[in-house]
């Protein structure tokens, strides 16, 4: 079918009913195939006024079960705050009845719901829908890289543009997530430290859900951050020294006054909220997912979450096994999982001094770090490591090629696409997905240094 009959045919479905799908050359669009498949992606209705995070109306069952260590299989209720394991201090992993959720949750369920992350809802943490706390985040579309790929020899080159979320990042999901369990569990004072988005993100949400918010970031955080969250109601502390300095001050701050710790994977949901992006890849790219996955990497709850997500979604018989490679980007000037991965060690040491513009991806260390590193090994996927100035050039190229102004984070993405295709551990061939995490709009004085 050709283009122009077959956008005639998409607006006769549904006026205005465009949902946030894959976006393709429309051009291309002539076998019956694609057809199908968009048709398919474009018959859920738009989400205009959002009063209920998904089904409206059609109740829907949250499968939870218990939290489950990732380290010592330790097993603990879902159904009071909870943090780390209490026996081994490692990360816990909220767990579904998946057996009952396979019987239950029909992924034929999903075109009917509106556009955001909690379409998902059976495989999410929150039991009763009104303790979500939504600003319409995820769901957000994925772009083929029509003029990027093959300016990088790529024929198949993709981007999922997370700068599209609720506070320009894709930090939004799991805040939001775990913002609303916090909720569901009677918490009503949060903190936590934030080299960037997450904070903004925290404070909107808690804002939403009329809760008193704690912050404490590095004095060096992007301007927008530390602006974001004052003006969303959070309460700033600026601190001298890097993430994990803040986060001493944070748990610090949590005991005296007790306040609730969310520091990502610190407590269990915020990777639940990350871990949609996942099921929005497979739902978005027709249930099969691509060949590689390139991901900037800082405390990880991003990647880990979407192998949790492909995991569950094998279980529920709704992918087969086959997952992409997982490849973890870093900068030169702070890369502990990419140095792990080479030296193959089960856990990251912590670097030493810091340094890279991306402040999302300016992360010593991390408590998920042998969750980064097994679904890196698990997938046979890799790490890799990028300069700032390679950043820039990419925030330049995918902003002047794509139209799309990415984060430097997002920019690391491409960066690393372009060593893993020079070293070969990717073809021009393959199916690549980019995941851009945040918006470039949130950055500007960083473009100062190359004269925009
Ligand atoms: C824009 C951006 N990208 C990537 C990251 C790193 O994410 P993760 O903690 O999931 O590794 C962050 C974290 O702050 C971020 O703000
Ligand atoms: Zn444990």
């Amino acid at each position: 079918m050709k283009a122009d009959a077959w956008l005639k045919r998409a607006h006769a479905t549904e006026t205005g009913a465009f949902r946030r799908v894959i976006v393709s050359n429309a051009a291309d669009l002539n076998d019956a195939d694609s057809l199908i498949d968009l048709e398919t992606n474009l018959r859920a209705p738009r989400t205009t006024i959002v009063t209920e995070p998904a089904a409206r109306g059609q109740s829907m069952k949250s499968y939870l079960t218990h939290l489950e260590c990732t380290y010592c299989h330790g097993t603990f209720s879902a159904d009071e705050p909870q943090r780390t394991c209490p026996d081994c201090s490692k990360v816990l992993y909220p767990r579904y009845d998946m057996a009952a959720a396979k019987a239950g949750f029909d992924r034929a369920a999903l075109p009917s719901r509106p556009s955001n992350m909690w379409r998902y809802f059976e495989m999410m943490p929150v039991r009763d829908e009104a303790n979500v706390i939504t600003l319409g985040e995820g769901y957000t579309p994925i772009f083929k890289a029509e003029r990027l790929g093959p300016e990088m020899g790529c024929s198949a080159l993709y981007i999922k543009d997370e700068g599209l979320n609720p506070t320009g990042s894709f930090k939004a999901r799991g805040l939001s997530a775990a913002v609303s369990k916090a909720k569901e569990l009677g918490i009503t004072k949060l903190t936590m430290p934030s080299a960037g988005n997450a904070a903004g993100a925290m404070t909107a949400y808690a804002a939403k859900g009329a809760m008193e918010a704690y912050v404490f970031m590095p004095r060096d955080a992007p301007d927008s951050n530390l602006k974001e969250v004052v003006i969303t109601g959070g309460i700033l502390t600026l601190v001298d020294g890097l993430i994990t300095d803040a986060g001493r001050l944070s748990r610090q701050k949590a005991k005296e006054e007790g306040l609730f710790d969310i520091s990502t994977l610190q407590e269990p949901y915020r990777v639940e909220g990350k871990k949609t992006m996942g099921y929005e890849i497979a739902e978005q790219m027709s249930w099969t997912l691509p060949d590689a996955i390139i991901y900037p990497t800082g405390g990880g709850t991003g990647i880990v979450g979407m192998w949790k997500a492909f995991e569950e979604m094998e279980e529920l018989g709704w992918i087969d096994g086959k997952r992409p490679k997982m490849f973890c980007v870093q900068s030169e000037g702070c890369a502990p999982m990419v140095r792990a991965f080479r030296e193959g060690t089960e856990f990251a040491e912590p670097w030493q001094d810091a340094q890279t513009m991306a402040a999302g991806i300016r992360v010593p260390s991390g408590i998920g770090d042998y969750l980064i590193l097994r679904a890196l090994r698990e997938s046979s996927g890799g790490a890799v490591t990028v300069t700032d100035d390679e950043i820039l050039w990419y925030m330049k190229q995918v902003a002047s090629l794509e139209g799309m102004f990415i984060c430097p984070e997002g920019a690391a993405t491409a960066a690393a696409l372009s060593k893993l295709l020079a070293n070969q551990e990717l073809s021009p061939d393959d199916n690549i997905l980019l995941l851009n995490t945040g918006a470039g709009l949130k950055y500007l004085e960083l473009l100062e240094s190359v004269g925009a």
